[in-house]
């Protein structure tokens, strides 16, 4: 029978989904399941993950039984997932020692401090192209080995395994046999160093981590081994972290492309090329998916912590809305209400201002104010915060943008697409299909496996809807001060 799908895994912050695609990029089968998310401490978020693991094999199986699909017509998997999340397992039992960390975890503040104190901003941004946040797994699995009783000496004594998820789902689908990532997930741990392209051993060391915990790293499109799945061998051919796979399925393995992902945070990224932008602006350079017969790329990244979990903050915590999809109607009827701005700094800011102690804020309230107001200033702010990275996007590489390619499920909201092209005051391309996460790692694997070239892309991607700014200099400038404004008042003034 001949090969001829793609299998995407897409684990998400909030989902874990398995996606089937045929040789046109057209999906085949979907199938999806949410992810609980723990609250342990104020600020602490973990994710189970052997439930991970779980959901990922019961969508796994489902897409194939629903689809109808048999194994020997995949020609290849690919896993992208949510970055910098820390798993620490013990390589005996399978069985994690600690629950995942997740990216938005800020419980490491404090090691963070010490690393600033210790005069290491510029060798890790030079080296690892990242500014000290809590963000990056680096500190977090520092605080595993610290925390966890008996931890640090089973680490050195090679019996603990660290990987991102990425790395934790190929160990347990490979049944231990595969201990490896990809050069885009690397770039995220604040122990890789992407210039040099190896662990970097003064991290390792100003973090006190075992070489020996970590694993091998790859090309994202290359050759991690096989899944057996009912007998059947399968090769994982791809693998990469969520955004730098989206860029890739954007057609971003050009220099020059830029796109903004609107998952549970907001992601935009510029492919530099082959030169590592160092930002002076709050933004952090990061490695680009790879292929085994390429140059390496850089990306420089923007990255926002509350993007579409400011959505669900409106659903769940706040019962302003019961579905997502709700906010356009709301944001096209109700008139602006000036100087009404919601910070979401739930997780304290991220680019450009990295301000780990931030919390979310409301300014100009007023007794007139309700909660569809509240709704409309919530979805603002995402594009706000967009703003601000993409000015510190041009500020960095010196280059103006025409456009912005967006993606993921809010990107969706037309509202929101329209707003983001008028603060801009650049055009935002939306592609038809938004899955572009999963196409950018389905891509990777199709390379490998020999259905499609990088040029092929291009023609895969088509657009829905190109959104052209419509609002006065004068109006553009009037809101984005009153932003400005409302996110100065919301940094703490102590790191
Ligand atoms: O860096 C975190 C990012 O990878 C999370 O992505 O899609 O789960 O919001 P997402």
């Amino acid at each position: 029978m001949k090969k001829k799908y793609i299998i995407a895994f897409d684990q998400g912050t909030t989902s874990t989904r398995a996606i089937i695609f045929d040789s046109t990029g057209t999906i085949c089968g979907i199938a999806q399941k949410e992810l609980p998310q723990y609250y342990p401490n104020p600020g602490w978020v973990e994710h189970d993950a052997l439930e991970i693991f779980n959901h990922q094999q019961e969508v796994f199986k489902k897409v194939l039984i629903t689809s109808k699909i048999s194994a020997d017509q995949i020609a290849g998997i690919g896993i992208t997932n949510q970055r910098e999340t820390t798993v620490v397992w013990d390589k005996n039992s399978g069985k994690p020692i600690y629950n995942a960390i997740v990216w938005l975890d800020k419980r490491t503040t404090e090691i963070c401090n010490h690393l600033k104190k210790r005069g290491l901003e510029n060798y890790i941004a030079k080296n690892t192209g990242l500014v000290i946040d809590s963000y990056f797994s680096g500190t977090k699995l520092q605080w595993i080995l610290d925390h966890v009783e008996g931890a640090r000496e089973q680490a050195e004594n090679g019996e603990l395994l660290f990987g991102t998820i990425d790395t934790w789902l190929l160990w347990k689908f490979t049944d231990g046999r595969q201990h490896i990532t990809d050069h885009s997930n690397a770039s995220r741990t604040m122990l890789y160093n992407i210039i040099k392209l190896d662990w970097d051993k003064k991290m390792l060391s100003e973090l006190n981590i075992p070489h020996v915990m970590l694993p091998q790293v790859q090309h994202s499109s290359s050759d991690f081994g096989n899944i057996v799945y009912q007998s059947k061998k399968i090769p994982v051919y791809g693998m990469a972290g969520d955004q730098q796979a989206s860029l890739f399925g954007q057609g971003g393995y050009k220099t020059g492309i830029a796109k903004n992902t609107y998952g549970t945070g907001c992601f935009m990224l510029l492919n530099t090329g082959k030169k590592a932008y160092q930002s002076n602006n709050g933004l952090v350079t990061t490695v680009c998916c790879t292929l085994a017969d390429e140059p390496i790329k850089y990306a420089l990244e923007g990255s926002i912590f509350a993007g579409g979990a400011t959505i669900q903050w409106l659903r769940d915590q706040m019962n302003f809305i019961n579905t997502a999809s709700e906010t356009e109607e709301i944001c096209n009827n109700t008139p602006s209400s000036e100087e009404l701005y919601v910070v979401p700094a739930f997780a304290g800011l991220g680019a450009p201002h990295w301000d780990m102690k931030a919390k979310g804020a409301i300014y100009g309230l007023s007794l007139d104010s309700d909660k569809n107001d509240l709704t409309k200033a919530t979805v603002e702010a995402i594009a706000y915060q967009t703003r601000d990275v993409l000015d510190a996007m041009i500020e960095d590489s010196g280059k103006l943008m025409k456009e912005l390619k967006v993606d993921g499920g809010a990107a969706a909201n037309n509202y929101l697409m329209q707003f983001q092209a008028d603060i801009l005051n650049i055009e935002v391309d939306r592609p038809e299909m938004l899955e572009l996460t999963a196409l950018g790692v389905a891509f990777l694997a199709g390379i490998k496996a020999g259905i499609w070239t990088k040029k092929d892309i291009s023609k895969i991607r088509t657009v829905d809807t190109l959104f052209k700014p419509s609002i006065s200099e004068h109006e553009r400038h009037r809101k984005y001060t009153g932003w400005q404004d409302a996110v100065e008042r919301t940094k703490t003034t102590t790191p």
